[in-house]
């Protein structure tokens, strides 16, 4: 029998305070790991024998566990308990060195002989994924094993759990047979290629590179148009005549852009709306990350503006994780009969087995759970991400109040490759805001950091990482957004690989 660990803390919790009793209890807790009163590696108590231990009801406890799991000061593992997560270091404190990459691609950077923390965005929280829920999902689907192959569009109980998720927290008046169940959204984006015979496309610039990558290889012609901060620019598509004016599809992602962050507003919903009305396009809607918002509600999707106009093009691979290969499409009626046409041809990519396994996850209500659960651990780690970015006066946070990822505006003249580099030699990836780019060469100088998936002690030490690189190279001049036509080498990053130079800042 494993003896019952105790926290064994000098607390003084003041019951009048502001502070509630469950932050007093997280500050204490994150007093005592910083401290190593509570070293890496020890097993906490439950939050039951902890609560009796403090004199706390559970549920104060259970919040205190939960806040500073999200910090990544804890770690719950599951059937074994909680227990103090390695090396957290605070903010403002001297980076601890980088401990692991969140996931492995064997890219370690130059001169550096610990494997780098990869802070390039895409990566979504999977820590609580792996819960009673989802093991009994998946044993149930493992189980049931059909001699059929799954149906073209999608299992019938996924498409049914999607559109329930779609019609909850969307407002898209969805139905099962509005839905295509995909595999991720670069095959949902594929499959609208191929089923509206797709030449030409307006993608958004900077925008999703992967996206571009898809539609070219599929032989679509790209027009791309620039994004400001409220998201696409709806005045400069292109007018009848024009280069473009006979495009089938724009694809948009109008609740958060990527990778700048906009939300597009309605005025500009409304007017894309008509004007792909006006020349009989569809418009793509990526709606890849609108789960995450930390303050205002989103904007109803377009596809709830105009079904009949809007192909939304969803993905789990966000709010669970994109090992899945899983997302959506929901397609309006009149083009059912092409997407199915497409996939009678080419099969349907996603296997039955683990249709099955999410459409018990959805119908169990754990993906609502997990969503909300990491949203709150999302919001802790932005909250340290902008705290740590505020303390560093040459270091600007681009708004942001949704998604998984943070653009950091660096000093206006730094060379943001030559920074992503040094901080890759620090231990930390970070992307290039130039990699997502088509042809601007307005950008300011940015990084694009993922904190999902990242410690407090990773994000600490990358925003020192990137203070020092900059420091490191004074800025020429002091304006963030002046262009200019210098050409310089090719980024190191990885999110896009480019073969031109583009402009310094
Ligand atoms: C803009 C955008 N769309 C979609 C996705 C999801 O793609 P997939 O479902 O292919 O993993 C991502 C992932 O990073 C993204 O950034």
């Amino acid at each position: 029998v494993r003896p019952v660990p105790r926290l064994d803390l000098p607390l003084a919790l003041d019951r009048a305070a502001a502070t509630p009793l469950h932050a007093q209890l997280a500050e204490a807790l994150r007093r005592a790991v910083l401290d190593g009163h509570l070293p890496a590696g020890a097993r906490l108590p439950s939050t039951r024998q902890a609560a009796t231990e403090v004199g706390l009801a559970r549920a104060t406890v259970l919040a205190a566990y939960e806040q500073l799991a999200g910090e990544g000061y804890l770690e719950p593992r599951h059937g074994a308990g909680t227990f103090v997560s390695d090396h957290p270091s605070p903010v403002g404190a001297a980076p601890a060195p980088p401990r692991r990459a969140p996931h492995d691609d064997g890219a370690a950077p130059a001169g550096s002989g610990a494997r780098p923390v990869d802070l390039r965005p895409g990566r979504p929280d999977t820590r609580r994924l792996v819960d009673p829920a989802w093991r009994a999902a998946w044993r149930g689907a493992a189980s049931r094993v059909s001699s059929w192959e799954p149906p073209p569009l999608g299992l019938p109980a996924l498409r049914e759990q999607v559109a329930a998720h779609l019609r909850a927290a969307r407002g898209v008046p969805a139905s099962a047979e509005d839905v295509v169940i995909t595999a991720g959204a670069d095959e949902g984006l594929a499959l609208v290629a191929h089923a509206l015979a797709l030449r030409d496309a307006v993608v958004e610039d900077p925008g999703y590179p992967s996206a571009r990558r898809t539609l070219r290889r599929l032989g679509v012609a790209l027009h791309p148009l620039p994004v400001d901060e409220h998201g696409l620019v709806v005045d400069a598509l292109p007018e009848p005549g024009a280069a473009g004016a006979g495009v089938g599809a724009v694809l948009v992602t109008p609740s958060h852009q990527y990778p700048l962050g906009g939300v597009l507003p309605l005025a500009r919903r409304l007017e894309l709306l008509a004007w792909a009305r006006a020349r009989g396009a569809v418009v793509v809607e990526d709606d890849y990350d609108s789960e995450f918002r930390y303050g205002a509600a989103p904007l109803p999707a377009l596809a709830g503006l105009d079904g009949d106009r809007v192909v939304h093009l969803g993905t789990l691979s966000k709010v669970l994780t994109p090992w899945l290969r899983t997302g959506y499409l929901l397609v309006p009626p009149a083009l059912r009969e092409a997407f199915a046409a497409v996939r009678r041809d080419l099969g349907a990519p996603v296997s039955g087995v683990q249709q099955q396994a999410l459409a018990t996850h959805l119908a169990s209500g754990s993906l609502r759970r997990h969503v909300a659960r990491t949203r709150r651990d999302c919001a802790h780690r932005r909250a340290h991400l902008l705290r740590a970015l505020a303390a560093q006066p040459h270091l600007r946070a681009a708004e942001t109040s949704a998604g998984l990822h943070s653009v950091v505006v660096l000093p206006g003249g730094a060379d943001a490759a030559d920074v992503v580099r040094r901080v890759g030699e620090r231990g930390y990836l970070l992307a290039d805001l130039a990699d997502y780019a088509v042809q601007r060469r307005d950008l300011p100088p940015a990084v694009v950091l993922g904190y999902a998936d990242a410690s407090l002690a990773d994000l600490s030490g990358a925003v020192a990482a990137l203070a020092a690189a900059c420091a490191d190279r004074r800025p020429r001049v002091s304006t963030a957004t002046t262009p200019t036509a210098t050409a310089r080498p090719s980024s190191t990053s990885a999110v896009q690989p480019r073969s031109r130079s583009r402009p310094g800042g």
